[in-house]
């Protein structure tokens, strides 16, 4: 897998993200501006969307879920909407182009540089079209380790009306993760990129770790 460097990307950027350099103000020289990108990932019901929650209090970062963008173009009821329903109904991957484009849409609308994706990137496909259109390759990635055993207990009990927190469906999300996503993960971890954590302790002590993680990153400037 070909991963591209942030390098010398401000114009790319500027035209991606939407982003407008000091030379298009006063002529000067353009003004790099980096935008921090954090890959948070875990097999379902591992904690990824409530750690993001409090990353986003504590780190000001904006939280973009792959999986709540999906959700919210089904009930937006879009033109991909009843596909994707499918899909996530049977634990499968919705296809790149669509998940890449909803995050690229959703951090033009941000006005922020720092971005958590929660669920992102799932395989290598995802990873190839992220970064064909954006150009943007992460500062780290969180990992959070937790056993099934202890995610199915999580998901079994969570009761928000999620039609794919059923046992059959959760299997099948636990099946792809581990042939899709943990090599990815493996991948990043071979490149030193992984920040793993023990996520099957309570919430407040998973956090404590991830604190630690994000204020030396924001010391390193990460
Ligand atoms: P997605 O919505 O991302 O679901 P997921 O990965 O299966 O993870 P969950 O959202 O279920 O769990 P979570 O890790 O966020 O845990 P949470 O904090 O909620 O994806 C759904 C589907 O969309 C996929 O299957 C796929 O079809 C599609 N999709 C998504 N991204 C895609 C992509 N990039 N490409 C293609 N397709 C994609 O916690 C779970 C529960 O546990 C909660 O009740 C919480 O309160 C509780 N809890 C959390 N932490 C703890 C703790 N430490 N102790 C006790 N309880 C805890
Ligand atoms: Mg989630």
């Amino acid at each position: 897998m070909e991963l591209t460097s942030m390098g010398n990307c401000c114009a790319l950027l500027k035209s991606i993200m939407g982003f407008a350099t000091e030379e298009e103000h006063d002529g000067r020289l353009p003004k790099q501006k980096k935008v921090k990108v954090v890959f948070v990932l875990g097999g379902p019901g591992s904690g990824k969307g409530t750690l993001c929650a409090k990353i986003v209090e504590q780190f000001g970062y904006s939280h973009l879920s792959s999986g709540d963008l999906l959700r919210k173009e089904i009930k937006a009821g879009s033109e991909h909407g009843t596909m994707i329903q499918n899909m996530m109904n049977e634990g499968k991957l919705v296809p790149s182009d669509i998940t890449v484009r909803l995050i690229q849409k959703a951090m033009q609308e941000t006005d922020n540089d720092k971005f958590l994706l929660d669920g992102f990137p799932r395989d290598e496909e995802n990873v190839r079209t992220f970064e064909k259109l954006t150009k943007i390759e992460p500062d780290f990635i969180l990992f959070l380790d937790c056993p099934e055993e202890e995610m199915t207990k999580r998901l079994l009990s969570r009761n928000q009306g999620r039609e794919d927190d059923n046992i059959e469906t959760i299997k099948k999300r636990f099946r792809v993760f581990q042939e899709s996503t943990l090599p990815l993960v493996n991948y990043y971890a071979s490149k030193g990129k992984v920040r793993k954590v023990d996520a099957a302790r309570p919430v407040e002590d998973v956090f404590e770790s991830v604190k630690t993680i994000f204020s030396s990153a924001n010391e390193q400037g990460a």
